[in-house]
């Protein structure tokens, strides 16, 4: 049976890590070719690396690192180029490297350059990048046999904290993640017509190097832990997954959603109380790197 992203090119931002670690895999398993873009060049290219051993051959894919810091124009747009380049279209753009700052704070005591830098990356990144993806999504010609057609999707990723307020303050970071939600509204809305679909991601709070750094007492994670139904964080494997469906054709009827994906966060008034009966799934990256060794 044909990958779900068989013969697609598809770009996922921050790849290196988390979420993007764990699409980028999914992607490739799917039979995307995948171009890997991070500011962490070797976290990258150890990605790609473990792609090209465990699908290369057997799927006939490719992956590539490609060194990019998603605030940076040029690097955008030299990013875009290398997948056409390479694979002469784009069929996927996920949106998904974002920062939150150790010191980003309430509105009283966020300094202004930390305000500026996640606005850079985590705006402006979504920005550039959805742009030239559209630029090039434009260009794609269907192919029948190859099952490919015009346009394509762009995920770009926000957070529940667009649509939940917290009342531990990252108020640069909050407000970054709301206007994700509404460019990619109104991206979804400009492009319709053009094949083009742009849907938001929401992850609820997840067990990655994002947050689990950013909330690196007992005390600060059990103050999040109280308020997530599950009773526990939630995986990026699980994340990859719907980004996943919103990057394939199974999503073809779906734009300009926020698509929540928060383990029931935003429905919550109490939690449940009672123990975790369903164990968390096990990512992928864990199970490739062991076969294969650090590399
Ligand atoms: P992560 O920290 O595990 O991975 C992020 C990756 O982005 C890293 O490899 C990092 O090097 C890369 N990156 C950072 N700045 C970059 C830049 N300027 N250009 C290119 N790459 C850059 O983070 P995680 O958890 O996988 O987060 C991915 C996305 O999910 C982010 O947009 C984040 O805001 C969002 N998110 C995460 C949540 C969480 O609880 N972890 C919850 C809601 C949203």
């Amino acid at each position: 049976m044909p990958g779900r992203l068989q013969n697609k090119v598809a770009i996922i931002t921050g790849a290196g890590s988390g979420i993007g670690l764990e699409s980028a895999l999914l992607f490739a398993s799917e039979g995307a070719h995948v171009v890997l873009a991070d500011v962490n060049v070797p976290a990258a290219e150890k990605a790609a690396s473990l792609i090209e051993k465990e699908y290369g051959q057997q799927l006939g894919i490719q992956a590539h690192a490609r060194k990019t810091d998603v605030s940076k124009e040029a690097e955008v747009k030299a990013l875009v180029d290398f997948a056409l380049e390479k694979f002469g279209r784009l069929d996927v753009m996920f949106n998904n490297a974002g920062i939150m700052h150790p010191d980003d704070d309430t509105a009283l005591n966020t300094e202004e350059k930390i305000w500026d830098l996640t606005m850079n990356i985590n705006v402006k990144g979504v920005w550039y990048g959805s742009k030239y993806a559209i630029l090039a999504m434009r260009a794609n010609k269907p192919d029948v046999d190859k099952g490919l057609q015009t346009g394509g999707s762009i995920i770009n990723v926000a957070s529940f904290v667009a649509i939940m307020g917290a009342g531990t303050p990252q108020l640069a970071y909050t407000a970054s993640k709301g206007a994700v939600l509404a460019m990619t509204r109104e991206l979804a809305m400009t492009h319709a017509r053009e094949g083009i679909r742009a849907n938001a991601l929401c992850p609820g709070p997840l067990k990655t190097p994002l947050l689990m750094d950013f909330l690196n007492t007992p005390e600060k994670r059990d103050r999040r832990l109280v308020h997530l139904p599950m009773g526990r964080f939630g995986e990026a494997i699980e994340q990859a997954r719907a980004a996943l469906f919103l990057a394939s054709d199974d999503s073809s009827y779906i734009t300009g959603t926020d698509f929540l994906v928060d383990g029931g966060l935003s429905a919550c008034y109490t939690t449940p109380l009672g123990e975790q009966v369903v164990p968390p799934p096990v990512g992928l990256a864990s199970g490739i790197t062991s076969k294969y060794g650090a590399t």
